[in-house]
């Protein structure tokens, strides 16, 4: 099959036009906004102009489906409330292309999807995760936002596109196109990164709730400061995993919400994300213990209640070995000698696809590392090397 990477990246340009930051090629478009559905529509456009039928499952996911069984590749086109334009956006604008590419060609059958809230507005990877059975759509739906807004009430905005429920029983197997969204190929300066596995993950909200009070009459001592817990606790919880953690696990506060959230006022309740990560569930598993003990002396040691979300999770799992392997033959034609087997720190809707079929991911350089931020990029001609050996893979496995 012949690709045309003019037309891969024309494309890629035209989808970081809905909600573009105007800062760099940054993106604002996080799942369900206004941004997200213009951007959807359009690929649906492209889908059906791809010869593709479209289908949009109630969560949102969107799919562009060949006839008959066919090979599945996409990944995401929401983003993190500031994103960049390659996240995501790349592995579907590539499944396309590459869609088109075989139809033309007369080559294989190949469907292509958009997950819905990859970037977890509401969780972790909540559109995939409900159609792979992950999570239940009642669970899901009671998942609430940053914001209050409860999964449930922001997917109505989708309503009128929904299709029904796509049957995952079509599809042979699942490959992701990504940026890396880390360090590894850029300074090794290699061109592709085939994914052995993709790490674990935890996330759940905590909250510590102590007295809101005036913040220049209240003395030190007699304060139920909900900041000065979530300072303490963060600093325990430092120390204390040193003696759990590996050189790649990783572990972050994110997001904190204080209330009031005014100068002169002691802030009574902190509401926080704790989110870890590593490639071994049992660490996962021993890390929460950490983070629960500390959590529960600081609020005990400071006179406040201490609340838990839901712990939201995805487990560890390794790259389908046939498909992993043809895209290893195919980073080896298209850039010999200068790609690599890698781990993925950050996560993908792969993770949840590998419950229902084999999956395999295929990495491209992210410049500088940088990730979850505007200035995120890639070098055109690695976005076309990627391609390639996506395109390529996909002819092997026929
Ligand atoms: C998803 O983008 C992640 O945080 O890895
Ligand atoms: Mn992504
Ligand atoms: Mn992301
Ligand atoms: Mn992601």
């Amino acid at each position: 099959m012949q690709i045309d990477a003019a037309r891969f990246l024309a494309d890629l340009h035209v989808l970081r036009g809905f909600g573009a930051s105007g800062v760099g090629k940054g993106v604002v478009r996080p799942a369900y906004s206004a941004p997200d559905l213009a951007a959807r529509d359009w690929l649906a456009g492209q889908m059906r102009a791809a010869g593709l039928t479209v289908a949009v499952d109630p969560m949102g996911n969107l799919f562009g489906l060949a006839d008959g069984p066919s090979i599945l590749l996409g990944s995401h086109s929401d983003s993190q409330p500031e994103g960049g334009w390659l996240d995501g956006a790349l592995g579907v604008v590539a499944a396309l292309e590459v869609a088109r590419a075989a139809r033309e060609a007369g080559g294989p059958a190949i469907s292509v999807v958009s997950f819905q809230d990859e970037e977890g507005r509401f969780g972790v990877t909540t559109g995939s995760a409900v159609w792979s059975g992950h999570l239940s759509q009642e669970d899901a739906d009671e998942l609430v936002d940053h914001a209050g807004v409860r999964l449930a009430a922001a997917r109505t905005v989708m309503a009128d596109r929904v299709t029904g429920d796509v049957d995952p029983a079509g599809f042979t197997g699942f490959i992701e196109m990504h940026i890396e969204q880390g360090p590894t190929l850029d300074t090794t300066g290699e061109h592709i990164g085939v994914v052995t596995d993709i790490v674990g993950i935890r996330d759940m909200k905590i909250t510590f709730d102590g007295q809101q009070n005036h913040a220049g009459t209240t003395p030190m001592h007699l304060r139920r400061d909900a900041f000065q817990a979530v300072s303490a606790f963060n600093a325990l919880l430092n120390d204390r995993l040193r003696n759990v953690i590996t050189p790649s696990t990783v572990w972050t506060i994110g997001h904190l919400a204080l209330h009031p959230n005014a100068s002169s006022i002691v802030p009574g309740r902190a509401v926080f994300s704790m989110q870890w990560r590593d490639g071994d569930a049992d660490r996962l598993a021993r890390m929460e213990q950490v983070i629960r003990d500390t959590a529960d002396e600081v609020a005990q040691a400071r006179g406040l209640t201490l609340g838990y979300g839901p712990l939201l999770g995805l487990e560890p799992v390794a790259m389908d070995r046939r498909l992993r392997g043809a895209l290893a033959e195919q980073a080896e034609a298209v850039a010999p000698g200068r790609w690599r087997e890698m781990p993925s720190g950050a996560l993908h809707d792969a993770t949840n696809v590998s419950r229902l079929m084999p999956v395999a991911m295929v990495f491209v350089p992210s410049i500088g590392g940088i990730s979850h931020a505007f200035e995120e990029d890639t070098d055109e001609a690695d976005l076309v090397a990627g391609l390639e050996v996506l395109a390529g893979a996909v002819a092997r496995l026929g």
